[in-house]
């Protein structure tokens, strides 16, 4: 690996030069000097995103004043094969204009050799952070990033903990980011839970999933909640159902062997599109608070019966994709990729039926889907609204119901499906609709959802962040159905690769209802 040829300066600099503006952008949330320490830092996640993501927040003067990262990892690296390494990341995945900022700051990224179980390692990495406050003004905080596989957490947690790395007192924090997958199961999330809180409190713990990090997904919050006219017609008596589609044109590629030991239930519904649920269908919270909204999405998980295991193959379908065409390529199907098994049972596509027993939902299904290999790739929340009570232009209005689209990603953006009369001498109704998109509204470049949830675990603000009994919650919802699956008869249906899913999916939908053709 090359020498890395970079300008030093202190971070101190390059946070505080960086952005004139800074302390109006930041709107008042600074973070405290801390150290960032990233488990498993020679992965792809530090080079794509962590790391990427931190020079955004560089480039707004959103990082503290006092600011160093060290790479825990086994493999046998310097300091300047990292930085080598970070400095590609930043070009290759950075938003414009960051490799500056890390060049300007290249120093304050170290590399710290050790295997996870290794209690040395740890010793020595304490004093390493002790000199690091002295060098970089990180003033004893401490944050811990957990970016290795999960057959590591464990050990890592442990020896944390017994070099006293977990503390959290005398006006200095220690915080751990979790990365997913959290479990596998409801049973193996609780032990992570026990091992997690036999070293930090929960205040100390930042479990992350990269959606609630998303402008749109945030916004569904601020489109509830900061307007009158959604929120009265947000109910059971109005809305007729929801739809959340998370829709990837990849394939598994070279994750097969992670993929098949988690499918798309684990990998996608559990965590994002469970997420996303909970934002749709919470009640307002009390405060916009970490405990104030996070209350309130554990009810609506509450709320969600498990299923029975000879009623799962009425309310869910799952499938895999089989070799298609893609942009005029050839695509494997599922089975032929690197890693995977021939007669791999694994679902690239799985679609729920899913009801929340509350005042407000009671009647109005929710429809969640998840897919690889689907015709492109689209992220989106439907409410369906239902028909009016009478209609009374009959027969020129097409069956379509209004529509609210929430348009996670690409194009980000609200959109509002409704009827208007065609000009003209007749009464013919035709739907038309209101559209706002982010990038013609407020332009620029949208931060990575990394950016935000990093700052917000430098801040100790994790209502971004997926507390305890929110993780085993939606579990337990979804071991229910893996359950099911499991005694089930049926294999898993097959769709062509491009394709959007299996046939029987459309069976889930009842009422005249239909899957958006996104
Ligand atoms: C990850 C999954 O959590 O989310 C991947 O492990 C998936 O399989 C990715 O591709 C999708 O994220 P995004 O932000 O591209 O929608």
């Amino acid at each position: 690996m090359a020498t890395c040829r970079l300008r030093m300066s202190t971070t101190k600099d390059a946070a505080v030069q960086a952005n004139p503006l800074g302390d109006e952008l930041r709107g008042g949330r600074t973070a405290k000097p801390c150290a960032l320490v990233i488990f498993g830092a020679t992965g792809d996640l530090t080079k794509r995103k962590l790391v990427p993501s931190l020079m955004g927040l560089a480039k707004d003067g959103l990082l503290p004043s006092g600011f160093a990262v060290v790479g825990f990892a086994r493999r046998d690296w310097t300091d300047d094969n990292f930085r080598q390494e970070l400095a590609e990341g930043v070009t290759q995945f950075g938003r414009s204009d960051t490799t500056a900022a890390f060049e300007a700051m290249a120093e304050a990224f170290t590399f710290h050799q050790s295997d996870f179980g290794d209690a040395a390692g740890y010793a020595s990495l304490k004093q390493k952070l002790d000199q690091i406050d002295r060098q970089h003004g990180t003033a004893g905080n401490r944050l811990f990033y957990l970016a290795t596989p999960p057959s590591a957490y464990s050990s890592i947690l442990q020896h944390l903990a017994a070099a006293g790395l977990s503390k959290d007192n005398d006006g200095k924090f220690a915080r751990i980011i979790v990365e997913k997958p959290f479990g596998r199961d409801l049973d193996s999330a609780v032990a992570l839970n026990e091992q997690l809180r036999a070293g930090f409190h929960e205040r100390q713990v930042f479990r992350i999933d990269h959606y609630l990090g998303k402008e749109t997904v945030q916004n569904i919050l601020a489109l509830r909640f900061a307007n009158g006219i959604f929120e009265p017609l947000w109910n059971e008596k109005f809305v007729d159902h929801v739809q959340i589609t998370v829709a990837e044109s990849i394939g598994v590629g070279s994750r097969g062997g992670y993929f098949e030991e988690s499918g798309i239930i684990r990998d996608m519904i559990q965590n994002h599109l469970m997420q996303v649920l909970t934002l749709v269908a919470m009640e307002p919270p009390a405060t916009i608070s970490a405990d104030g909204v996070r209350d309130e999405k554990v009810k609506v998980l509450k709320a969600i019966r498990s299923f029975q295991p000879a009623d799962v193959d009425r309310e869910t379908v799952r499938a895999q994709y089989t070799r298609g065409s893609f942009g005029g390529e050839d695509v494997k199907g599922y089975r032929e990729e690197q890693g995977v098994p021939a007669n791999s049972t694994t679902e690239t596509y799985a679609a729920v039926r899913l009801q929340v027993e509350n005042w407000r939902w009671s009647n109005t299904p929710f429809y969640l889907r998840a897919g690889k290999r689907m015709p492109r790739r689209v992220t989106e929340v439907a409410i369906h609204f239902k028909q009016p009570p009478h209609l009374l232009f009959q027969g020129s209005r097409p069956l379509q119901s209004n529509v609210l689209l929430l348009r996670i990603q690409p194009d980000e953006g609200v959109a509002l499906r409704f009827g208007a009369k065609v000009p003209g001498p007749d009464v013919r109704i035709r739907d038309v609709r209101m559209d706002f998109r982010y990038g013609t509204a407020f332009g620029g470049e949208t931060a990575d959802a990394y950016e935000r949830l990093l700052l917000d675990a430098m801040l100790g603000d994790g209502t971004l962040f997926a507390r305890r009994d929110e993780v085993e919650e939606a579990w337990r919802i979804v071991d229910s159905i893996v359950g099911g699956w499991k005694q089930s008869k049926q294999r898993p249906q097959e769709y062509v690769a491009g394709t959007w899913g299996p046939e029987q999916a459309d069976h889930l939908l009842t009422a005249g209802r239909e899957w958006r053709k996104p």
